[in-house]
């Protein structure tokens, strides 16, 4: 971990404690996850005690404290899509990637996550892959799915 980028961060906020969040949204965008080693340097520089930083950084479901994959997959299981068999779709990808949902494979390639409600219900079953959208996802289609990224 590159401490002097971390170092550019909180300079950018000049310290300012009422950006706490702002100074972790852009951690998390460097680094794809919030690295322990960061929040305590944080933590440290700012002078807010580390649990402080730790419960932020937990209570937000956008930021996360193990590293994610290059490709996340979240996976919907709102209620539309649950109806029209999303659960089978997150099974096939659990088995396909030989992960649980919230893991993260070793490689560093792919990342799962069930989510709730994606905003696109009319496409149901609906995987979103980074910023990409699948919509009417079938366990058949999973593996296809996942190929393409694998490249
Ligand atoms: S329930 Fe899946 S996109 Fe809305």
């Amino acid at each position: 971990m590159n401490h002097a980028n971390i170092t550019e961060i909180l300079n950018k906020y000049q310290g300012d404690e009422s950006s706490l969040i702002a100074i972790l949204q852009d951690i998390q965008e460097e680094y794809s996850y919030l690295p322990r080693e960061a929040l305590v340097q944080v933590s440290k520089e700012m002078n807010v005690p580390l649990s402080r930083v730790l419960s932020l950084a937990t209570f937000f479901r956008a930021f996360s404290l193990k590293p994610k994959g290059k490709h996340s997959v979240h996976v919907c299981l709102g209620t539309a899509c649950h109806v029209r068999g999303a659960q089978r779709v997150l099974e096939k990808f659990e088995r396909e990637l030989g992960l649980k949902s919230g893991e993260t494979s070793e490689d560093l390639l792919f990342s799962l996550d069930a989510v709730r409600c994606l905003g696109c219900c009319g496409l149901a079953p609906v995987v979103q892959v980074g910023e990409e959208v699948h919509g009417k996802i079938t366990p058949a289609k999973v593996t296809g799915v996942i190929k393409k990224y694998r490249k």
